[in-house]
């Protein structure tokens, strides 16, 4: 039986987050530049969308690039401003056909304005689709979301608009720059690196992490498929005891 027919298809996760690592590496073990890495992880993230389609993935949130990253070499930075731009032109309507809406999270005014102009109009484009929402992180960090979201509270708390004594965690959520998405249950880091890198920090509270040693130009739909077979077989107890959730 293939792994994706071991799937459970009544446990499949909602919201799948991904830290797509290993790129420069990956292009490093064939003696090739980093750019063709990251190129080649361009298609990574093309059969990562097939799969969340195929078995019913509603969200995909990917993690394109982070506000550290700003600090690469700056022809590192601007290739993959490029490849951004290239993979929404070459992709796009394709995209848009199966039914995938666009959706970006981050610091987007940091990026250049030929990006920021792409990316609005793949949001537009897709804006009316509801099959999958795929969510690009750019120069994202988990920090800047929270830091984000209180100033915009401090903002709105000046004007009266929100009373501090009658603010939940709900409300607080609504000023975060996912709000209207649920938080991911999983998780995936590739490459082998285990941490969070200043990605989704408050939204990844209760999360599974599935952590993989496998490059993410070699994290083929089989890989993703695992990952989700793997997640199944996890026993999420938000707190509680084994027994109780037994009962
Ligand atoms: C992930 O691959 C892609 C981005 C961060 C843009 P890396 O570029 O981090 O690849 P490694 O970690 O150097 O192998
Ligand atoms: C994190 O990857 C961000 C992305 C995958 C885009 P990095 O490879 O930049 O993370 P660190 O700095 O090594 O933790
Ligand atoms: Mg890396």
């Amino acid at each position: 039986m293939s792994l994706k027919e071991q799937i459970d298809k009544e446990m499949i996760p909602q919201h799948v987050a991904v830290i797509m690592d290993g790129n420069g590496r990956w292009a490093k073990s064939r003696g090739k530049n980093r750019l063709s890495g990251h190129q080649e992880g361009a298609k990574t993230v093309k059969s990562t969308i097939k799969a969340c389609r195929e078995i019913g993935v509603k969200y995909l949130t990917v993690y394109a690039f982070s506000t550290e990253n700003l600090n690469r070499p700056q022809q590192e930075v601007s290739g993959l401003m490029q490849l951004l731009v290239k993979s929404i032109d070459r992709e796009l309507d394709e995209l848009s056909n199966a039914g995938v809406r666009v959706k970006v999270i981050g610091e987007v005014d940091k990026l250049p304005k030929n990006v920021q102009k792409k990316l609005q109009f793949a949001i537009d484009k897709t804006s009316g689709n509801t099959d999958l929402t795929f969510i690009i992180s750019l120069s994202y960090s988990g920090r800047w979301d929270i830091l984000n979201a209180v100033k915009s509270i401090m903002s709105d708390t000046k004007q009266n608009l929100i009373d501090p004594n009658n603010f939940d965690y709900q409300d607080f959520e609504r000023y975060l720059s996912t709000a209207d998405v649920p938080d991911p249950e999983l998780l995936i880091r590739t490459s082998g690196e285990e941490r969070i890198s200043n990605f989704l920090l408050y939204q990844l509270a209760y999360s599974e992490f599935y952590f993989t040693d496998v490059f993410w130009p070699d994290f083929n739909e089989e890989e993703f498929f695992k990952a989700i077979y793997h997640y199944q077989n996890r026993e999420r107890r938000f707190g509680k005891t084994s027994e109780q959730l037994k009962n």
